[in-house]
């Protein structure tokens, strides 16, 4: 079993489940490039371990994940396909066995993105998610500029990525974008768990060919534009419009105080 040794990704197992805990709560789960190798890590030992048949992930706090880390983002932008966080993307895209997101508070940018690989999602009522790329000079990732509008339509699509327009876990699940919600943090990674341990009853084989079959018929298309807007996601980093709404963000506690 690989060891995870960033301590703000958690590694916990429930008989055949594994947990992984997103930590870094004074922050809202903010993710730096050593939290993507690490979740990537942990995607691999959960595919390495036969032990392991459903993986869940969660946050802590108040939070899911509010995205990227900024300061990240400003200090050490992702260069290309070796960049941890399109590592952790294709690590989550081609991960076989079972994922559940148990959204236990706000997500937002990759937050939200990431949930569209997961093959349940279970968020806390009055979760509010954002996909707010554009309004940071940005452009979709994660596969969302394809996946996002064949799950909720086109034009909601519009509204959460070019508008930013924040949304609840009510709306989301109201869209098809989630499966169910609870009523707090606890019983949505509680009905996480019941259904992991479900799905770790079921056959293995069967299990991971029926993902692989109901994913197939876009996962080439995927892969695809999750490389493309790589490319321009990594370019509009250092965008003039980018880089001033990521500093104006990173500048708040300096510039309120
Ligand atoms: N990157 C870096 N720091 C972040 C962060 C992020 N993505 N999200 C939150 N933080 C930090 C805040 O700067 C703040 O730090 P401080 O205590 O030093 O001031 C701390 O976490 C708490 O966040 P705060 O903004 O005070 O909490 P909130 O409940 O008022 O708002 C959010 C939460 C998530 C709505 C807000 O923090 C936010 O918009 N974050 C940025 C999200 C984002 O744009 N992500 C990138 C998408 S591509």
């Amino acid at each position: 079993m690989a060891e995870i040794k960033v301590e703000e990704i958690l590694m916990e197992y429930r008989d055949e489940v594994m947990l992984i805990r997103i930590h870094r709560p004074d922050r809202k789960n903010a993710l730096t490039q050593s939290m993507y190798t690490a979740l990537t890590a942990a995607l691999a030992a959960a595919t390495a371990d036969a032990k392991v048949r459903v993986v869940v992930l969660t946050g802590s706090g108040d939070s899911f994940t509010s995205g990227n880390d900024i300061a990240d983002f400003l200090a050490a932008p992702p260069t290309g396909e070796e960049s941890p966080v399109f590592q952790f993307l294709a690590a989550l895209r081609q991960f076989e066995k079972p994922l559940i997101a148990a959204v236990t508070g706000m997500a937002v940018g990759i937050g939200v993105t990431l949930l569209l690989h997961c093959d349940l999602v279970y968020a806390r009522a009055g979760a509010r998610m954002q996909l707010p790329f554009v309004n940071l000079g940005l452009c979709p990732e994660a596969g969302s500029s394809l996946l996002l509008p064949r799950l909720i339509g086109y034009p909601r699509a519009v509204e959460l990525l070019l508008l930013g327009e924040p949304f609840s876990a009510e709306q989301a699940l109201d869209w098809g974008l989630i499966n169910a919600i609870s009523a707090d943090a606890d019983a949505t990674l509680e009905q996480a768990l019941a259904t992991a341990q479900r799905l770790a009853r079921q056959p293995a084989a069967a299990v991971h060919l029926t993902k692989w079959l109901l994913k197939r018929g876009e996962a080439e298309a995927v892969q695809k534009t999750i490389a493309l807007e790589g490319r321009y996601f990594t370019e509009r980093l250092h965008a003039p419009e980018a880089v001033a709404a990521l500093q104006a963000f990173a500048g708040r506690r300096r510039s309120s105080e």
